[in-house]
């Protein structure tokens, strides 16, 4: 049997949505465009082609965020994407590039002991060693690949290389040019390239950006979903796309827990119910709609195996406990009082409070 791929690129994922509208594209696309920016929007927000093709939506929010970001890629400026864990800046960032590209391979992971040749160049040191700097002995990184070709280059978590590392990004984001002193000579970008980073300005151990790199980007902060049904519906789509990913008839989830589950992560998240009539003790951890999906889908697998394939709120509430609790060890008590003050006078929510009680 062939080995599958658990996760690959979305231009594969997505191959004939990206076929469809390069098909039915006629609008003039950028040099080294797959696309144009019409149609990228379109892959990005979903929709009907012409031909009857459907687009799935990859981003549910503001269409204007992600304008802002399409127009980014075609100035002089690199595409930053920041905010909170868990709101779709890598998720955008790898669609965005696949409907630009056609390819989203060229990635970097920022990390603290990155080097700035992984930003640039390096060399095969065998090759150095015994030939000297040459065009075979040198290694291009993905932002020089990216140049060559005219693609987009994606770099993860921009904040997590040390400031000083980050600024080697300076000169090609400004010059759109890369020198290579030890061949006489420079890399000019050719028209498509850009960069997209990403960034989440909340977790430990994050580096500063200086002003100087900052200027190079736009920065598009990428908000939690505007209301409840928005953040139901992107976990609704996301858990039923992983689902269809496993190949197993995992346990229905009913509209109502979906809510419930959604209604619980924004009541947290906001220091108040929905109705904004009760004030309650906001949550520290990232009650994300990614953090959301990812409870859910566990959920469903476990009680898959091990619940008879039913889902219940106590199947469900361990992963948000766990949630909490990697944030710190007395955030579960923040969810023991919404527990007590709220979910314990709401008549419909009886399973949610029975199950918190005995789990906390
Ligand atoms: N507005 C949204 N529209 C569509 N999907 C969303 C939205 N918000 C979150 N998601 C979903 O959240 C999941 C995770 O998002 P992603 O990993 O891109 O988050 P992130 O912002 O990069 O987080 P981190 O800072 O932890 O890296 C994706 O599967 C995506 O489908
Ligand atoms: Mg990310």
């Amino acid at each position: 049997m062939a080995l599958e791929i658990i996760r690959p690129f979305a231009e594969e994922q997505y191959a004939n949505e990206i076929q469809a509208l390069i098909q039915q594209d006629h609008l003039p696309k950028p040099r080294n465009w797959k696309l144009s920016p019409a149609a990228v929007l379109v892959y990005m927000t979903g929709g009907k082609l012409a031909d009857g093709t459907v687009i799935s939506t990859k981003y549910y929010g503001s269409r204007r965020t992600l304008e802002l970001a399409i127009a980014t890629l075609l100035s002089d400026r690199a595409l930053l994407l920041t905010g909170i864990p868990g709101t779709a800046k890598t998720w955008v960032a790898e669609h965005l590039t696949a409907a630009v590209s056609g390819d989203s391979s060229l990635l970097i992971q920022g990390t603290t002991g990155i080097s700035e040749d992984q930003l640039r160049y390096g060399w095969n040191y065998a090759a150095l060693l015994a030939g000297g700097p040459s065009e075979q002995a040198l290694v291009p990184s993905p932002v020089m690949r990216a140049m060559e070709s005219g693609q987009i280059v994606r770099l993860e978590e921009l904040t997590r290389i040390p400031t000083e590392i980050q600024d080697a990004l300076i000169t090609v984001l400004s010059e759109k040019t890369l020198p290579i002193p030890e061949l006489n000579r420079q890399v000019h970008a050719v028209q498509g390239f850009n960069l997209i980073a990403t960034a989440n300005d909340q977790d430990k151990g994050i580096y500063e950006m200086s002003a100087a790199l900052k200027r190079r980007f736009n920065i598009v902060v990428m908000p939690l979903p505007a209301t409840l049904e928005e953040e139901v519906q992107i976990v609704q789509n996301r858990v039923t796309e992983m689902e269809r990913m496993l190949e197993i008839p995992l346990p229905e989830i009913k509209a109502r827990q979906m809510e419930q589950l959604v209604t619980l992560f924004r009541e947290l998240r906001d220091g108040k119910t929905l109705d904004g009539k009760q004030k309650i003790r906001s949550s520290k951890a990232h009650l994300s709609p990614a953090e959301a999906i990812s409870i859910l889908h566990h959920a469903r697998i476990h009680s898959h195996y091990f619940n008879k394939n039913q889902l219940s709120a106590d199947q469900i509430l361990p992963g948000v406990i766990n949630a909490l609790r990697h944030i710190d060890e007395d955030e579960p008590a923040v969810l023991q009082e919404y527990n007590e003050t709220i979910l314990k006078k709401r008549s419909d929510w009886k399973d949610w409070y029975q199950a918190l009680k005995e789990l906390l």
